[in-house]
């Protein structure tokens, strides 16, 4: 296993709840598996005032909560590399103090300049933090190389997004900066990659010619939880659309990059991201569904509404489920239309892309053919993790009677190997300098040129209702609208991948 060089790693927010549930067990269970140079330092910098082994003590409680990996005897040997310091985040004098606080920690654990900032913070102080790190000249890399790793949401429109772009590349070089997208980090996000470019049996197939329409879906079960404050200024769309979503369709749709290269790679997904059909102002209405969870009872348990959640506004706007039909215009997929949803408080957490191939050109079972009996394959990407394809076999007995059946995969079935969580891949790979699986600065800025007109018709547009569906359904009640064709609807997943027939374990 390739080491990264030594450096120093230093989260901003980190006090925050990403530090605690993901950033710091991933970079636990990448020192249990030897995978952290050997000279690592982790400064953790926010508003709260630790000490330093205060820091410690929460970290290693949430090592152990939030357990990334089955292993808890390196847990004090690790945190002794902890170090906090606190800061306001928009304090010039307090980064003179970062700035000694790094060298010293550089001199006495012989780290050199190699240094990581990871803004975990809210995205008010994306464009300030970089500043301030500037004004010290944390952003030179003559001593050493200096990485920025942005959260997302980047930006909240198109036009927010330029200015955070311009502000940070007046600094900082495109290649310094990390947007993270977690779901890039994802195992199975990546396998889509392996499983179109490494099988010939697919390829042939992925293209308008056969592919009749392809869905993804992201549901959660989970409502906001305790992050209505954020939420509000968000919605689904800007939370999961613009970056997960999209990036799932670019991976899809994209084709075959020429190399492993990052730049060949996202030069790929760009392309996807420039051909999506802009939609006009009055085909919103009839291409997009918008809803917010109610009230209801799940498994006997009353469950709140949307608006009755923590810091959201009672008579909120935002939607909490996002359905969107488009089209992608080049070779490849002209006239393929693409089905994208996702929401909060659905039947179950599932996300999944589903391929729906053409139905044959003559139908010689007809009289037996169930409807929607064409092929499907679909690529579970959590939680159970797989593939399964959907096909027409004979019925044993008289006649020809057809029956659907599955051929399935689960990476359960793979003895001895671990998939590794989304952050643990990706904070290596920023340790590594390896840019492949973060969003690169245009592809972000297509995202939101491309989702821009929504969001404003959504909420300029009255005609664009917000429908209310109780928590624990699949959406608003007319959401199979959206999918065209006679007795086509969304593919309702299972939490078991192959289970789904009518009733199933959600
Ligand atoms: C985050 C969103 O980016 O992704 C959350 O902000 C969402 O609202 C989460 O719950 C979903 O991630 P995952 O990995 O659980 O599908």
């Amino acid at each position: 296993m390739y080491n990264p060089e030594n450096h120093i790693y230093v989260i901003f927010g980190a006090s925050g709840d990403l530090t605690k549930r993901k950033l710091v067990p991933a970079l636990y269970a990448l020192f249990v598996q030897k995978m952290l140079p050997e000279k690592f330092v982790l400064l953790g910098v926010s508003r709260s005032d630790f000490s330093d082994d205060e820091f410690r003590n929460r970290m290693k409680e949430a090592i152990i909560k939030y357990k990334e990996i089955d292993d808890e005897s390196q847990i004090d040997k690790f945190v002794k590399k902890l170090f906090y310091t606190p800061i306001s985040f928009d304090d010039e004098i307090h980064y003179k103090n970062l700035l000694n606080k790094i060298k010293s920690l550089r001199e006495e654990f012989g780290t050199n300049g190699n240094t990581i900032f990871y803004l975990s913070t809210p995205p008010n102080v994306y464009g300030i933090i970089p500043q301030r790190l500037t004004s010290v000249g944390l952003n030179k890399q003559d001593d050493g190389w200096k990485r920025l790793i942005i959260e997302k949401p980047f930006g909240y429109d198109l036009e927010s997004a330029i200015k955070l772009k311009d502000l940070l590349l007046k600094d900082w070089t495109e290649e310094q900066i990390y947007r993270i997208d977690h779901y890039l980090g994802k195992e199975t996000v990546q396998n889509l990659l392996v499983t179109r470019f490494s099988n010939g049996i697919f390829e042939p197939l992925w293209n308008r010619n056969y592919i009749h329409h392809i869905e993804i879906t992201s549901a959660e079960s989970i409502g906001v939880e305790k992050r209505g404050g954020y939420y509000e200024s968000s919605g689904a769309l800007r939370d999961m659309v613009q970056n997960h979503l999209l990036q799932v369709v670019g991976l899809t749709a994209m084709e075959p990059p020429s190399s492993l290269e990052a730049s060949a790679i996202r030069n790929e997904i760009l392309k996807v991201f420039q051909s999506l059909r802009p939609f006009k102002k009055d085909e919103i209405k009839n291409n997009t569904i918008r809803g917010q969870y109610t009230s209801s009872k799940i498994k006997g348990e009353v469950v709140k509404g949307y608006r009755q959640e923590e810091g959201v506004n009672p008579e909120s706007q935002t939607e909490t489920y996002a359905a969107l039909k488009f089209y992608i215009d080049n070779w490849r997929w002209g006239g393929v239309p693409f089905y994208i949803r996702t929401g909060k408080r659905l039947p179950t957490r599932v996300t999944e892309v589903v391929i729906h191939f053409k139905e044959t050109p003559h139908f010689l079972f007809a009289k037996h053919q169930m409807n929607n009996s064409c092929n499907m394959l679909i690529i579970r990407i959590q939680p159970d993790e797989g593939i399964l394809l959907k096909f027409g076999m004979k019925t044993p007995g008289a006649g020809f009677e057809v029956q659907n059946v599955n051929m399935d995969f689960h990476y359960s079935d793979l003895t001895n190997q671990r998939i590794p969580p989304a952050y643990e891949r990706l904070l290596h790979d920023t340790m590594k300098g390896d840019s492949t699986l973060f969003a690169r600065t245009d592809e972000v800025l297509e995202a939101w040129k491309f989702l821009t007109p929504v969001l404003e018709c959504w909420k300029n547009d009255k005609n664009v209702p917000l429908l209310g569906y109780p928590a624990g359904t699949w959406g608003p009640e007319h959401a199979d609208d959206l999918i065209e064709g006679d007795g086509r609807h969304w593919h309702y997943p299972c939490k078991n991948l192959a289970d789904d027939g009518v009733y199933c374990e959600l």
